[in-house]
């Protein structure tokens, strides 16, 4: 069976097709749509979703969320139960909990393949990453898209023709992309090519999630006299667990003041006692009433917001003058935002998600886009590569940096590029490669970013003259949209190699 996952920061979301062509949405425990992608670690059991978030103030320090945004950070892991998690491992729990509810509900299937979304800010290590969670978790991959392509299929209809270009502007828990998609084909519209694609991976509603528990944080020292600002290592259970119940209050009360009401928005915690989990009463009942006013928050968001509209309002988007924007992604209930995307584009035809979705299903659209893709093959994504890749080539007389595939380069099914090394010393019987993914001009190595993304070796290789020893590297994207980078010994044609990434 195919079906469309959509990986979030802070949902995860499956579909597929019915026999009728409509798109359903699988149900987890707690009969909603989405599962948090969430998880606790209870004493040798990994709980995921919303089951995890309610444990969460229980124990914070078991309790993993949004670690999707850690994807690229290799450094960054989470101990529990003896053993490290890092955000792929998340990802695989996550990933089996979809393929376990998915079983359930069809026992009669034997195996499940899926089209998964990743940001388009992802590059080929983290899609990598999430490819082999996806594996790892029993589900067959038919293609990673990237988000804002599936979000145009979710909304492709008779008024997006082939030429026209849509902007995608996706803001969700943890990450905003926003990519410009230029549709083509012939008669109905069946190409996508993402021509620009820019975001911010640690800019979502969970900061503006933060800027309302700030708020409220504030209000809670002034009710109770607790100081619970700064966060620290140093916190007993009791400490952490009063703080969570006021950072879940804040995201409560983001979604009520993005709501009908608007002006202000506010939510009854109880008293302070039962806040800081003091069973005896300690301060005469009194009560904490969180509030928040639309202009406080506004004016303590105003960075956040800046950032937002910088980032949207793009020198190639605002050049281009898209026919079509779409606004997606959770934090597509901010009317402060829906404002400022109608006045900036109104000369393009807007789609907000939330507008056109019923209930919690603005929260489906990527995953509707994902799932569309997983059943018409006729559909053709073109991307345009995000990041440089290239080799270091070190043997015994020095190393060089050889720039493979340089970003902005259109990756189309089956892309490959060949080249081929020799060596620069004489009768040399190793040649060492790193693979590397970067941006900026290797010229410049100072000013480059870049990240090793896997190495392989060959060794006890015949020795030769200067330049006679030819071993040739392939980078290739299958049709599922994963690099893989093969080099083979042109000199033994028995020698190849796969480099296996670095995990
Ligand atoms: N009705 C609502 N009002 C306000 N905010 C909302 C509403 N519904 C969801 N959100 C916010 O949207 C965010 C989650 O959005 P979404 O589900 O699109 O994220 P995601 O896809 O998991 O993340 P990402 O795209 O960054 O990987 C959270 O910050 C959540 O608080
Ligand atoms: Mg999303």
């Amino acid at each position: 069976m195919n079906v469309g996952i959509d990986l979030g920061t802070t949902n995860t979301v499956a579909g597929w097709m019915n026999i009728f062509g409509n798109i359903e949405f699988l149900e987890f425990d707690d009969g909603r749509t989405y599962l948090p992608s969430c998880v606790f670690f209870d004493r040798g059991n990994v709980i995921v979703g919303s089951k995890a978030a309610e444990k969460a103030a229980e124990n914070p320090a078991a309790f993993v969320s949004e670690s999707k945004v850690y994807m690229d950070d290799r450094k960054k892991f989470w101990e529990a139960d003896g053993k490290r998690y890092r955000a792929e491992d998340i990802a695989f729990e996550i990933l089996r909990k979809v393929r376990m509810t998915l079983s359930e509900k069809f026992p009669e299937e034997k195996s499940f393949n899926a089209v998964v979304t990743v940001p388009a800010k992802f590059g080929e290590d983290q899609i990598r990453r999430t490819a082999s969670a996806l594996k790892r978790a029993g589900i067959g991959l038919i293609e990673i898209i990237k988000e804002p392509v599936a979000a145009v299929l979710a909304f492709n209809d008779d008024s997006f023709r082939p030429g026209d270009s849509v902007y995608v502007i996706d803001f969700g828990g943890g990450t905003v992309d926003a990519a410009l998609v230029e549709l083509t084909g012939t008669g109905g519209v069946t190409g996508f090519n993402v021509i620009a694609a820019d975001g911010n991976r640690h800019l979502g509603g969970k900061n503006l999630d933060e800027v309302i528990t700030g708020i409220l944080l504030e209000q809670f020292r002034e009710c109770s006299g607790q100081n619970l600002l700064d966060e620290n290592t140093t916190w007993g259970s009791a400490r952490k667990k009063t703080r969570r119940i006021i950072t879940d209050a804040a995201q409560e009360l983001k979604k009520r003041l993005f709501g009908c009401s608007r002006e202000k928005a506010c939510a009854e915690l109880g008293s302070v006692c039962e806040i800081c989990g003091k069973k005896d009463s300690c301060c005469s009942g009194e009560c904490f009433t969180a509030e928040i006013s639309f202009d406080e928050y506004l004016s303590e968001a105003d960075e956040i917001y800046e950032k937002l509209k910088e980032l949207i309002m793009s020198e190639q988007v605002m050049d281009k003058r898209p026919e079509h924007v779409i606004f997606v992604g959770g934090m597509s209930a901010d009317p402060y935002l829906r404002q400022f995307i109608a006045s900036t584009f109104d000369g393009s035809s807007v789609i907000f998600a939330g507008d056109v979705c019923r209930g919690d299903s603005y929260l489906s659209v990527i995953a509707r886009g994902a799932a569309i893709k997983a059943c018409d093959e006729n559909i053709h994504i073109v991307n345009k590569l995000l990041n440089s890749l290239g080799l270091i080539c070190r043997g015994k007389n020095g190393m060089y940096m050889d720039p493979v595939i340089s970003a902005g380069t259109d990756i189309d099914t089956d892309f490959e590029e060949r080249h081929v090394y020799t060596n620069n010393g004489r009768f040399e019987t190793e040649m060492r490669f790193e693979v590397y993914e970067y941006n900026g001009d290797p010229e410049d190595f100072d000013n480059l970013e870049y990240r090793k993304i896997g190495e392989f070796v060959f060794n006890d290789i015949n020795p030769a003259d200067t330049g006679k020893q030819k071993i040739e590297a392939v980078f290739r994207f299958d049709e599922k949209g994963v690099l893989t980078v093969c080099a083979e010994d042109l000199n033994d044609h028995n020698r190849s190699v796969e480099v296996s990434f670095e995990i």
